[in-house]
């Protein structure tokens, strides 16, 4: 059994301003504290505006840093957007790339997700890759077909268990309260193990940690946590909540270990 760290990344969207989010990064720092974080990684990634800030709140701990999206060029005439680099340059470790969210508000398509994750990549940053299916998509049947067409053509050739995480996010999971039951869940990680074993070889793929999103929350975390291919989560509305969130980091370190 290969040893996966769960990741439990907190993605606050388009959520918080300098006081409630120095507020939250500070509690989190002192659940930490107390409580450590040994057998798992946590993760906030924060909108753009306050990357910057509670990388202060955090600096010498243990709490990663992280963005929620990247352009897929290192620099240049981009009104608006920000480069791999700049996250890097802020002490971001991760980015999050290809979220159900950009791909429907922008128009993301995976081409240019496999550019961001590549660009992520070239500034040392691990790209978080978001695949999931919609409602349609899981109603006619279709699920397998489209996360492998994401995995296919969003991780980019050569990626390691160091330089990727792979997040499965159903969009009618998302904010939604709702859940795929745990064997649908499992069904979807085990296979998104396969098509990267074809992509990036076996013995990789192996050790890259593949997250569930999609309405995670203390009271269901455990039993998704549970599944052996569910290596962390991707959370949310309750990743703005810090007793919520630490809740499922514990959740984690108790299925985990
Ligand atoms: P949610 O969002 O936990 O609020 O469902 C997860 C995500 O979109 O990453």
């Amino acid at each position: 059994m290969p040893t996966r760290k769960p990741l439990i990344a907190g993605n606050w969207k388009m959520n918080g301003f300098q006081g409630d989010g120095v507020a939250l990064a500070k509690a989190l720092a002192e659940y930490v504290a107390k409580g450590g974080t040994a057998s798992f990684e946590m993760l906030i990634c924060p909108p753009f505006t306050l990357i910057s800030r509670i990388g202060e709140v955090l600096a010498g701990g243990v709490i990663a840093l992280g963005g929620q999206d990247c352009h897929p060029r290192a620099k240049g005439a981009h009104t608006g957007d920000v480069a791999a680099s700049m996250l890097a340059d802020l002490g971001c470790r991760y980015v999050i790339v290809g979220h159900s969210e950009r791909r429907a508000d922008h128009g993301e398509n995976d081409t240019l997700v496999a550019a961001k994750a590549a660009a992520a990549q070239g500034a040392k940053l691990c790209p978080i890759v978001c695949v999931g299916e919609s409602e349609n998509e899981r109603d006619a049947g279709r699920t397998l077909d489209v996360v492998g067409r994401q995995i296919a053509a969003a991780v980019p050739p050569g990626s390691t268990a160091a330089s990727l995480v792979i997040a499965y996010e159903p969009v009618w999971a998302i904010g939604s309260g709702r859940t795929p039951t745990t064997p649908e869940v499992a069904e979807v990680h085990g296979r998104i193990r396969e098509l990267l074993a074809a992509k990036i070889g076996g013995a990789e793929a192996e050790k890259v940690r593949i997250l569930y999103g999609g309405s995670m929350k203390p009271g269901n975390a455990a039993e998704l946590l549970a599944l052996e291919n569910v290596d962390g989560g991707l959370v949310g509305g309750a990743s703005l909540v810090a007793g919520d969130f630490w809740a499922i980091a514990r959740a984690a370190q108790a299925a985990k270990t």
